[in-house]
Formats: C-alpha cells, structure tokens, sequence
C-alpha cells in the first residue's frame, strides 16, 4: 500500500535534485529563497559511515533548516543489514532529533544511480544495475527498517552500458513508492542528451506493473515550463531538475526573474549564500572549495566578473571570499551612481 506520505498536494511535483558537495542545506535554503521546490532529496550519505566513527561528519549531509522544503533521506552502500538500521533511525524519527530537525525526513530514497569509478567498483549505487539479487535485497531491508513508517523511493538510471528495459521492470516490482530515473545509462555520464523518449515506455511499465509507483524523470530540464511539458507529453507524476539550479536559482518559479536581474541582485544573493555558509559551518575553511563551485552562478554579467571569479578561486577563507564579493558590490554602485551623475 502507498504511504500517504508521498501523496502531493499539487501534480505535477518539481524535486532538487541530489548534488554531491552541492545541495547541502544551505544552498537548498537560497533555491528555497528564491523559488522552493515541492521537494529536495539531501546529499547521498553512505549507510556504513553513518554506523561507524564518521557519523557525526556524515550527520551534517542530511541536517535540514525549517525553511527548506520536505526533504527525503538520499542512502547508499552495500550492506542490506546496515540499510536496515539507518532505515529504521530515520523512519522512527530518532536521527531527526539527533539534527534537532523540527520534522522528519518526508522519506528514505535509494541511490542506484552514481556512476563514480570507486563506488561503482565496490558495485554499490550504479554497480547495482548489475547485481539485481543484492538491489532486491537492500530495497527489501530498507523497507523492513522504515515498517511502513516512511516511504521507500530509488532513484537511478536506464541501464549499465545499455538501455536495459528489464532493469526499471525489475524495480517496479520491489513495491518502492517512487522511482526517479536520470534518463541515460551509466556509461553515458552526462555526455549525451537524456533519452526523454524512453518516458512512454516507462510509463506503460508503471501504470502496468506498480499504478502507485511515482515516476519522476530527471535529466536536462533546465526550466519549469520544460518540466510542464514533458508531463503533459508522458504522463510523468514529477520532474526532477539538478544543474539547472545553475543557470538559473529560480529555476522552480513559474515566471523566473533570474536573467533580467542585475549583477548587484546577484552578487546580493552569493553573499546571503556565504553568510549562510558561514553561519552554518563549523569546518572552519574547509568548505571552501564548495563555495567556489557556486561562484559561476552569481558572479556574471558585469565588466570585472572574471577577475572576481579569479581572485575568488585562490581565496584561503570564506570571510575573504566575502569581503571579496561585498567590494565588488561597492565598486559597481560606484560605476553605477556615476554613469547616473553623468547621464
Ligand atoms: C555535482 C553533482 C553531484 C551529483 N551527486 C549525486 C548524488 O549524490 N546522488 C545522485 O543520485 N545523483 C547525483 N548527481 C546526479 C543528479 O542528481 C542528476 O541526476 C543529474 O545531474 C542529471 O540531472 P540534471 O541534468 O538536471 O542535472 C549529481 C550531479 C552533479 C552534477
């Protein structure tokens, strides 16, 4: 039976996807800012880890703030009994309480879908395309471990080296609650288009084999109106968009602001994003390097935005990186107040 859990006010449902070292709670807050999505799954947090000494580390990818969205806990690894105690932690409600979240993880999804050399040679995430008995045996222990408590999802691609039709069959039948399927195999990375057309087929599948199954599709939507469509083409229950987020942080708004803001607008938003940052973390300057990653989105559009970008990636601290940023800002006013003086 479906959990009433996954049960969506509003169809078709628009879900952040999962970004390693991206989509930490912090930059879900600032997509939330600017245009929330109806879900977001945390960064994958590897089951072994979170029950040895790294788990206090580990703990920090699933912490949710009470602005964000609902939330799903995004699992991986290999050991069917160690999925089964993290399921039951985060179904109970104890491992939210050890964040201090004010609700629960809204469900527990599997990854099957990573295509990393070194996780995939371990035959976890992707490596589970090829080792069906253990997938089964890992959806079947998280789903012991939730008791019916939490709704089970897998998110993964269309097959190893090939489109593999037996593979989304396959995970149909386990009686999970949603599927998410990055529309391209594994061997493909993100090299090629997502193959959209591989929807119809899916979607027969599912209305065929599990009617209650959510099907999400994920891969190359760049816009909520792309997402709008493809649901109207296939049928689809939700969309799924990534580094879409890149491009553009509304990129869950019906009407998005995002290219007609001016670079003062933008840079207003990394430097929320860098107090946040440094609000919320206790690694010191550690994370620094994440915090370049998202200097491309912000900082653009304006004459000296390379040089900034420059002088961000040598950066040894986040409150340099700030006054960095808040300089600027200053600096294009300036120009700003100027050429109106001048006008
Ligand atoms: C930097 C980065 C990290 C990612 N980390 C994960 C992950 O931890 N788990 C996962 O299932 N997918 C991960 N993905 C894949 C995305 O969730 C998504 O499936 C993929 O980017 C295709 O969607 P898009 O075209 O909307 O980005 C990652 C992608 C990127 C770019």
């Amino acid at each position: 039976m479906m959990s009433p859990n996954f049960s969506f006010p509003v169809k078709p449902f628009f879900v952040l996807a999962p970004m390693d070292d991206v989509t930490d709670t912090v930059f879900r807050q600032v997509i939330s800012a600017c245009a929330p999505p109806d879900l977001c799954f945390s960064e994958f947090t590897n089951v072994e880890g979170l029950l040895n000494s790294g788990r206090n580390r580990l703990l920090r990818k699933l912490e949710r703030h009470p602005s964000e969205p609902p939330l799903i806990a995004h699992i991986w690894g290999l050991n069917p009994f160690d999925f089964a105690i993290i399921a039951d932690q985060i179904a109970s409600g104890s491992l939210a309480d050890e964040l201090g979240m004010d609700t629960n993880f809204k469900g527990i999804d599997i990854n099957m879908g990573c295509p990393a050399k070194d996780i995939t040679r371990m035959g976890a995430c992707s490596g589970l395309i090829r080792n069906r008995d253990l997938a089964a045996a890992i959806i079947a222990a998280t789903k012991k471990g939730a008791r019916k408590r939490l709704p089970i999802s897998v998110k993964t691609r269309l097959g190893y080296s090939d489109i593999e039709p037996e593979w989304t069959q396959f995970l149909l039948k386990q009686g999970i609650d949603m599927l998410s399927i990055h529309l391209r195999t594994v061997k493909e990375l993100s090299l090629v288009e997502a193959h959209f057309e591989e929807l119809t087929r899916i979607k027969k599948e599912r209305d065929a084999i599990a009617p209650d199954t959510l099907l999400v599709a994920n891969g190359d939507i760049t816009s909520r109106e792309q997402g709008e469509k493809l649901v109207e083409q296939y049928g689809i229950d939700g969309v799924m968009i990534g580094r879409g987020v890149f491009q553009d942080p509304f990129v869950f708004s019906k009407d998005s602001p995002w290219t007609e803001l001016d670079p003062n607008a933008k840079l207003k938003l990394f430097i929320k994003h860098l107090q946040l940052y440094m609000q919320w973390t206790d690694q010191g300057d550690k994370g620094i390097s994440r915090l370049n990653k998202y200097a491309k989105i912000y900082v653009n559009g304006f004459d000296g935005a390379k040089e900034l970008r420059i002088k961000l990636a040598t950066t040894k601290t986040i409150r340099q990186m700030l006054d960095y940023v808040e300089d600027c800002l200053t600096q294009i006013k300036k120009r700003e107040f100027v050429e109106v003086k001048n006008f």
